[in-house]
């Protein structure tokens, strides 16, 4: 892709408002092999992550950017983790369970005024960068740096194959809300330019899985 291309692309985003993560979105059966929202599917899912976050980050605070109904924050809980979470669906803390509702902060992952800077010494945000634009994506880079004193830890879908830096897709066959994979060079980069080096031990330690869908960051 060009960089008119990119600009042109970029310009013509439309952001996804909250509304579209109402409880079908978390609930329903519209998702491929049952892959909901509740705790103990999200359990079996996550299998060792909370026990490996723990581990490899050895966090004292954590936030999680874009939490959903807090599943993610529920397991690192019952590990004696002191979690928060920001999410912009109102219907993320109705699904929450009673043990993490009450640290869910319901605004957008790009507010830069929810929490203080270095507030955290890892910021969580998992599978939310392809569900905004490029231009949110690097103003939620930007805030999880702010917000880290650390660790930043994601997880995003790339472009599969991107032949330029700039190439990103604009859609998938997995969710209607993915409307941006970028060629996962740009996110680190946006890190970088953020300040911030890149940790590939840690990296390889948190995808297990091989899927070639983590990044871990280090605010220097
Ligand atoms: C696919 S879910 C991922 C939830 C959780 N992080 C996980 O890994 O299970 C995407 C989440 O991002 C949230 N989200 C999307 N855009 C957002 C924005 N601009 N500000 C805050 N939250 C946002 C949605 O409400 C939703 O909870």
């Amino acid at each position: 892709m060009t960089i008119t291309e990119f600009e042109r692309q970029v310009l013509r985003q439309t952001a996804v408002g909250a509304g579209h993560y109402d409880a079908d979105y978390f609930a329903g059966e519209w998702r491929a092999e049952g892959n909901k929202y509740d705790l103990e599917t999200r359990r079996q899912i996550e299998a060792r992550n909370p026990a490996l976050i723990k581990e490899v980050f050895q966090p004292r605070r954590v936030l999680d950017l874009g939490c959903g109904p807090g599943a993610l924050m529920h397991l690192l809980w019952e590990l004696g983790v002191d979690v928060d979470g920001i999410d912009f669906a109102e219907s993320s803390r109705h699904l929450a369970t009673p043990e993490v509702r009450g640290r869910i902060t319901i605004g957008q992952v790009t507010d830069s005024t929810l929490k203080p800077a270095n507030a955290y010494d890892l910021v969580i945000c998992r599978e939310v960068l392809e569900h905004l634009t490029v231009l949110q994506v690097k103003q939620a880079v930007a805030n999880m740096v702010r917000m880290t004193s650390t660790f930043v830890y994601v997880t995003t879908r790339f472009h599969p194959n991107p032949s330029t830096l700039l190439d990103f897709n604009q859609k998938d066959d997995l969710d209607p809300s993915h409307i941006t994979l970028l060629n996962k060079d740009m996110l680190r980069l946006m890190f970088v330019l953020e300040g911030c080096r890149s940790r590939p031990d840690l990296e390889s330690r948190m995808d297990w899985g091989g899927k070639g869908r983590v990044l871990v960051l280090e605010k220097v």
